[in-house]
């Protein structure tokens, strides 16, 4: 199988930054043998948020998303390695935490499909967006 080192953005969301799971997310990136490339803690504004979900401000849904992802700090993450991408999205789970299946983060540790822990870019494009408006130095 070819190689193919890339970059993804991941937030580990604000429910995992309150409930103390930040050490146990990183971790299990890192054993993966994923590279962290840039990591900061930081607290979303409405308009990084209205940038970021630019594709779901429109949906009924992304009133509470919006309020859920702003109420606190998270870390933002560059992660890099071979099909990060692709590796971090396999890793996360389904959306939705009582869907996702076991051995995945979400699938355990949890029981939403708004404070599931964890966003991942979901495409080389998605992540090359997501990096300019979260990292536009790197
Ligand atoms: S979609 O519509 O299939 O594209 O949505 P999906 O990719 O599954 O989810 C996009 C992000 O929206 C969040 N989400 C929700 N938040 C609150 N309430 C509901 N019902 C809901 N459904 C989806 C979901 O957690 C995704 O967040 P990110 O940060 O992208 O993981």
């Amino acid at each position: 199988m070819s190689s193919t080192t890339e970059r993804s953005l991941v937030l580990i969301k604000p429910d995992a930054v309150r409930r103390g799971l930040l050490g146990e997310i990183l971790s299990r990136f890192e054993r993966k043998g994923l590279i962290v490339e840039a990591l900061e803690l930081r607290t979303m504004d409405e308009s990084l948020a209205d940038a970021h979900y630019a594709e779901h401000v429109d949906k009924a849904f992304y009133p509470p998303l919006k309020e859920f992802m702003t109420s606190g700090p998270l870390a933002a993450l560059v992660l890099t390695g071979d099909s990060v991408i692709e590796v971090v999205r396999a890793m996360i789970g389904a959306t939705d935490g009582r869907k996702a299946a076991a051995g995945t983060i979400r699938g355990d540790l949890s029981l939403s499909n708004r404070e599931n822990l964890v966003h991942a870019s979901d495409s080389p494009e998605s992540a090359e967006r997501e990096l300019a408006l979260w990292f536009p130095k790197l």
